[in-house]
């Protein structure tokens, strides 16, 4: 291990991110009976320009009125370069005190953005006598966020996750794709031609750079990297491919525009039993070694050593975190 020990944010589920605009009341009435672990109430892109007034105020209605149970809620407010988003935070925050756990903040393109953010929320906690302490979950989702992202990481002890927002991502970086997630047939190798001259189209994944790269400033801070949105509500196939490569590269979540997503996001963030069932033998031939002395042996032919405790512990702790939520 380094030196330098990496501080955990705050432990939450976040296998399916429910993204409910506020715009739209029979959607808001809906939302406390989802199976989603976190739920975010938009006021920005799902929301019109003339709706954001009225949006704000449906948002600290339901955030009063509703029984949310013991849900995990988040505001998406609008960025930073509106004159919507300062009403957002202060309305909310002043009107339903208490009630919200997170800020999800849009676009941040710099860390100086979640230090503004901070500023405005700690003004606000102080005056209110808040008890609850907001966390902030920022979406990364310009070139300019993705080139500052490891300063963004660090830039406030509220942060709890960065986000993939791969919709404005491609609309900044300028990519050739108006779809939301999902691969692109022009992201491809055309293998050299084999022995009978044929040759194959091998699709890639055209957002694995972005996707690996938030992973790594997220992990090295401590924080939750989750992927953002699947366009296609009528594909759950395509959304279940991304959601199991984001897990993969090491997401804990991934979001959902449609409430039939949220059950395929909580199946596949959740590890399966028979990965579980694997992890607990690595730890238990592990354990055996070390009486043993040994600081490698081999299970089911392949070697393992202390790394994959690790590995296997990682494993052990989400399916445990998992088993608490559903009690
Ligand atoms: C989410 O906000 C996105 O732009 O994909
Ligand atoms: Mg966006």
């Amino acid at each position: 291990m380094s030196f330098t020990l990496v501080e955990q944010c705050p432990a939450r589920l976040n296998r399916s991110e429910l993204a409910v605009p506020g715009s739209n009341p029979r959607f808001l009435e809906k939302a406390p009976g989802s199976a989603a672990d976190v739920i975010f109430l938009d006021l920005e892109d799902a929301v019109a320009p003339d709706d954001k007034e009225q949006a704000r105020k449906n948002i600290v209605q339901a955030l009063n009125d509703m029984d949310w149970g013991g849900k995990t809620l988040s505001v998406r407010v609008n960025g930073l370069d509106t004159h919507y988003m300062y009403r957002d935070v202060v309305d909310v925050l002043e009107q339903a005190p208490d009630k919200l756990d997170l800020i999800m903040i849009p676009k941040v393109g710099t860390a100086a953005d979640v230090y503004a953010l901070d500023m405005l929320v700690t003004q606000i906690e102080t005056a209110t006598k808040a008890k609850k302490r907001i966390g902030f979950e920022l979406i990364i989702e310009t070139a300019l966020g993705m080139q500052n992202i490891d300063a963004i990481a660090q830039a406030s002890k509220r942060i709890e996750s960065l986000h993939f927002g791969v919709a404005d991502y491609a609309a900044s970086t300028r990519a050739r794709t108006v779809n939301i997630g999902g691969p692109n047939p022009d992201y491809a190798v055309l293998t050299d031609p084999d022995a009978g001259k044929k040759r194959e189209v091998h699709w890639g994944d055209m957002w694995h750079y972005p996707i690996a790269r938030l992973v790594v400033a997220a992990r090295a801070n401590g924080l939750r990297p989750i992927d953002g949105p699947f366009g296609d509500i009528q594909d759950p196939d395509g959304y279940a491919a991304q959601a199991k490569r984001a897990a993969v590269l090491g997401c804990e979540g991934k979001w959902a525009i449609h409430p039939t997503q949220v059950e395929l996001a909580n199946t596949l963030f959740s590890p399966s039993e028979a990965e579980v069932t694997k992890a607990r033998r690595v730890i238990e031939a592990m354990a055996k070694a070390q009486k043993e002395g040994k600081g490698a042996v081999t299970l089911d032919g392949r070697l393992i050593d202390i790394a994959s405790i690790r590995q296997a512990e990682v494993m052990v702790q989400k399916a445990e975190q998992v088993a608490k939520a559903r009690k």
